[in-house]
């Protein structure tokens, strides 16, 4: 059948999507770009903030409408939302499969029930209910059977560590949709780590929702593996020039990880470690299990141990009982840490979680949204800061490829150049002029100007 397949969310979704998309192919089925020309539309989606799920139902609506006029098609929900709402989404959308994140490895076949008519349904268990071992394990082979060349990139790719959170900050759905934390077996990722290497996928990136607190214990006698004996594990594979983890949490980010950080050199000195708040009382109501000092604490030794490390945050603004002070404490977080960038957030109480059942959303929107600006405002200034201190220095940059828009720069590109974007090591976006046959190389670049989101370059030394 001829399948479209929309992606929201994070890079979790994008890897279940790519995967997705490899067992639909060897299944026999076309993927296609306009859903309007699809027998199957499907939509993997995120339920991290109500507005991802609000895309989401826009989306369905459409489809209801082509249905309505008599267009002949399927639509199916997977991820996080069909987790959440379950048979709902049958009862208020014309929706004819659902698929949670647990059960991907499922949907080929679900498709098949849903073109024949049936109830096309697959949830996870919910978390009081004991681990379905066989489902994880089908899961795992779902990993495992990845077409190593069927990544959207030719050069880059995720690598799952672990799965789910059992961190339960009080805000989030993420434990509630995607199940209790379980980390996957180290051959198995130097495995799949191996063939995406081979398949000269240079850049891998190791995906956990928690992925710091990675650990795996042997069911009999044997050490346990932690995350930097992990990184030890992955590092030396021949071919691979960068390896990058996210999104870290605080309280599992030993020295540990950031002596493999200074050590091992193809190990990128880029730590995304979500803050959330500068504020103590907030910290505390979010459950997030650490303190402001804990958190300094963290950065400074970051900073000691990993020579020019990189930081990057996400913080909530407006959470229950967020007070002009705790608002500043956040302020001073973002100036203290010195991160590249942050991702700010206005909080979206969200079903089922400690926040929305036991805290009142009392923080207005307008005051969310004014916080949300002067948080984003704050950053700017840090990573212009940050930015520039870059000037002068000679990094690697891997092509990413030609500019989508055109960025501001003093001149033209000369002729048979174009204006090519590329990553740093540290995850800095840099633009600079170059043939686009160097898409997808690593080159270096110098560094001669900066605003907050980007850094120009030129090439060579
Ligand atoms: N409201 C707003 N932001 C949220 N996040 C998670 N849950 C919520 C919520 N209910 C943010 C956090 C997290 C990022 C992925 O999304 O900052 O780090
Ligand atoms: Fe959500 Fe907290 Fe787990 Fe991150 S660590 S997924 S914010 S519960």
């Amino acid at each position: 059948m001829k399948i479209f397949l929309e992606t929201m969310g994070c890079q979790m979704n994008r890897l279940d999507s790519e995967l997705v998309v490899s067992a639909l192919r060897a299944a026999g089925h076309e993927m296609v770009d306009d859903s309007r020309q699809a027998q199957v539309v499907l939509f993997n989606t995120c339920s991290v903030r109500r507005q991802a799920e609000n895309k989401v139902y826009s989306r369905l609506g459409a489809e209801a409408q082509r249905k309505a006029a008599g267009k002949q098609f399927f639509v199916g929900v997977l991820g996080c939302m069909a987790q959440r709402e379950g048979a709902d989404l049958m009862k208020k959308y014309p929706v004819d499969l659902v698929c949670a994140p647990g059960q991907l490895d499922a949907l080929p076949r679900l498709i098949e029930q849903a073109a024949a008519g049936q109830a096309a349904m697959k949830l996870d268990p919910s978390r009081k209910e004991p681990r379905d071992r066989a489902a994880d394990e089908r899961l795992e082979q779902l990993d495992l059977g990845r077409d190593p060349a069927a990544t959207p990139s030719p050069v880059q790719a995720y690598v799952r560590v672990s799965r789910g959170c059992d961190k339960f900050c009080s805000y989030c759905v993420v434990p509630f949709v995607r199940g209790g934390e379980i980390s996957r077996h180290p051959a198995n990722i130097l495995d799949e780590t191996r063939r995406l290497v081979d398949a000269g996928r240079s850049e891998i990136t190791l995906l956990g929702q928690t992925v710091n607190s990675y650990r795996w214990r042997p069911a009999g006698e044997g050490a346990m593996t932690t995350f930097a004996d992990l990184l030890a594990l992955l590092s030396p594979i021949a071919g691979l020039r960068r390896l990058r983890f996210v999104t870290s949490h605080p309280i599992d980010f030993g020295d540990d990880i950031l002596h493999a950080m200074r050590d091992l050199p193809n190990l990128c000195r880029y730590i995304h470690v979500p803050a959330q708040s500068g504020s103590d009382a907030m910290l505390r109501a979010m459950n997030r299990k650490y303190t402001r000092a804990q958190y300094d604490d963290l950065a400074d030794r970051a900073r000691a141990i990993v020579p020019g490390v990189v930081l990057a945050g996400d913080f909530i603004v407006g959470f229950p009982g967020e007070t002009d002070a705790d608002h500043a404490a956040s302020q001073d977080l973002i100036r203290r840490s010195g991160y590249k960038n942050s991702f700010i957030f206005k909080y979206s109480p969200r079903p089922g979680t400690a926040a929305a059942k036991t805290l009142k959303d009392d923080v207005p929107t307008h005051v969310k949204r004014a916080r949300n600006a002067d948080l984003l405002a704050v950053q700017a200034e840090v990573s212009l800061t940050h930015h520039q201190s870059c000037i002068g220095q000679t990094v690697e940059v891997l092509v990413e490829g030609p500019s989508p828009r055109a960025n501001k720069q003093p001149h033209r590109p000369a002729a048979g150049e174009v204006q090519l974007i590329g990553r740093t090591r540290g995850d800095h976006i840099v633009v600079f002029d170059g043939p686009p046959s160097l898409t997808h190389q690593y080159i270096d670049v110098t560094i001669t100007g900066a605003t907050a989101l980007t850094l120009f370059a030129k090439k060579g030394i």
